[in-house]
């Protein structure tokens, strides 16, 4: 790959997560040492124009260039489980999610499924993504396949789920951790992919098998983990039955060597302050999922816990449970459940206003952070590797109207934010 420049309004993030603008911006992106293409200068036009003379520049007048999102907790294997009504979780799993996650057995069909899977992505400007596949190992293979074609950095794992579950898509313990190895060793560092080692839920694993995923994670270390976490009441009685021994339901995933830097929990709704400490202490990460809270009636991540304690946290689509793959409807729900979620245990103090620039910054250099790659993707500082989306504010009458009458940066990102949908995405380029 060549150098190549690009000009346009452009997004960016200093080390603090606060927003940089260059509202006539120049994005330089070329190969480095190891062959990667990544960003070698980014800032004003006027000023780095002349450090790179004989350049040809692409220039998309009007548009905005910013990180591609990193959506840091979904399922490939449910897109076509978006806006099945369901009561709650568990009738939802049993009812859509597990039949529909039988079918991936087939690599064939999970082919064609991971394929309009990347499409939807890249149509919605997400470039990273740390998704769900199935038990089923060829979910896998297929997904991290098509990835690799594609040049993306993508991080997936096989489902471990050996309880609880229906036939089509229980897996037995020792074949399941056999599985998983096989599959580290397969594709974690081939190219840009990654693997996490994924069990479903506390209530889908025996004992044995979560010990036997902690051992893993212990083994690997730059291996992800991935899981589900304090999501729904029913759900958290029933894992604290299972596991009387740990002191919540989080506890049982450190009480099995699965809470670490690398780690990524999704919803962390229904929390104690011990909780948030132990997600401090061990540098585990909270995916946050409004869409799919709101959708599954299951609550509202407290913000302002996870602020005030100061753990990792960063936005996610939870696709299918999720209700859209856009990262502005995410960002959009993320700022209602802010609003609506009450802090302080209970006592019905007002929820939170959450800043524009801090939303953006959670669906892109936070959430890179929360997975351990910052500076590395979800920003476009130089090093980090070039992937971006290309942003039309005109996009729709609306959109146009509104943007064009932005004051300042906060402005702009808002009515992006409460108007953008996939219209909005001119092109996501990957590097
Ligand atoms: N808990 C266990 N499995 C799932 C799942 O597929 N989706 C959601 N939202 N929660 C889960
Ligand atoms: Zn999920």
């Amino acid at each position: 790959m060549q150098a190549q420049a690009y000009r346009a309004s452009l997004l960016r993030f200093d080390d603090a997560g606060h927003a940089r603008y260059d509202s006539d911006g120049l994005l330089v992106t070329g190969p480095d040492a190891a062959g990667r293409q990544v960003v070698l200068a980014a800032g004003d036009h006027a000023t780095l124009a002349g450090q790179f003379p004989g350049l040809s520049v692409t220039h998309w007048p009007g548009r905005i260039i910013a990180p591609g999102f990193v959506d840091l907790h979904l399922h490939y294997p449910q897109t076509d489980v978006i806006g099945s009504p369901a009561e709650g979780l568990l009738p939802w799993l049993e009812h859509y999610t597990f039949p529909h996650e039988a079918r991936f057995a087939d690599g064939d069909y999970a082919a064609g499924v991971a394929r309009f899977f990347l499409d939807e992505l890249a149509r919605h400007g997400v470039t990273t993504a740390l998704t769900f596949a199935t038990s089923h190992p060829a979910s896998v293979d297929a997904l991290f396949g098509e990835a690799r074609a594609r040049g993306l950095r993508l991080i997936t794992g096989k489902v471990l789920q050996d309880s609880h579950s229906p036939d089509g898509v229980r897996d037995q313990t020792e074949q399941s951790l056999a599985d998983t190895e096989a599959l580290i060793r397969k594709w974690h560092g081939v190219d840009r992919l990654g693997y996490a080692i994924t069990p479903r839920f506390a209530p889908s694993c025996s004992e044995a098998q979560l010990r036997g995923a902690g051992e893993l994670a212990a083994r690997y270390p730059e291996v992800w983990i991935q899981s589900h976490v304090a999501e729904n009441l029913d759900e958290i009685a029933w894992a604290r039955a299972l596991f009387p021994q740990s002191r919540s339901y989080l506890s049982i995933y450190a009480d099995h060597g699965l809470m670490r830097r690398r780690a990524v929990y999704a919803h962390c709704i229904h929390f104690h302050d011990e909780d948030r400490a132990l997600m401090k202490d061990t540098g585990t990460a909270a995916a946050v999922c409004p869409t799919s809270n709101l959708f599954l009636g299951s609550g509202f991540f407290d913000f302002a816990g996870a602020e005030r304690v100061g753990f990792l946290h960063g936005l996610a689509s939870d696709v299918g449970g999720g209700t859209s793959f856009s990262p502005f409807h995410t960002m959009l729900a993320a700022y209602h459940a802010g609003r609506a979620s009450v802090t302080g245990g209970g006592e019905g103090k007002p929820g939170v206003s959450l800043a524009p620039e801090r939303l953006w910054w959670q669906h892109t250099a936070g959430a890179a952070r929360a997975l351990g790659l910052e500076g590395v993707i979800g920003n476009l500082q130089p090093g980090c590797e070039a992937d971006f989306v290309v942003l039309n504010p005109q996009a729709t009458p609306l959109l146009a109207r509104k943007t064009a009458q932005a004051e300042n940066l906060a402005e702009l990102l808002f009515a992006m934010i409460v108007l953008g949908d996939d219209r909005l995405v001119e092109r996501s380029v990957i590097a």
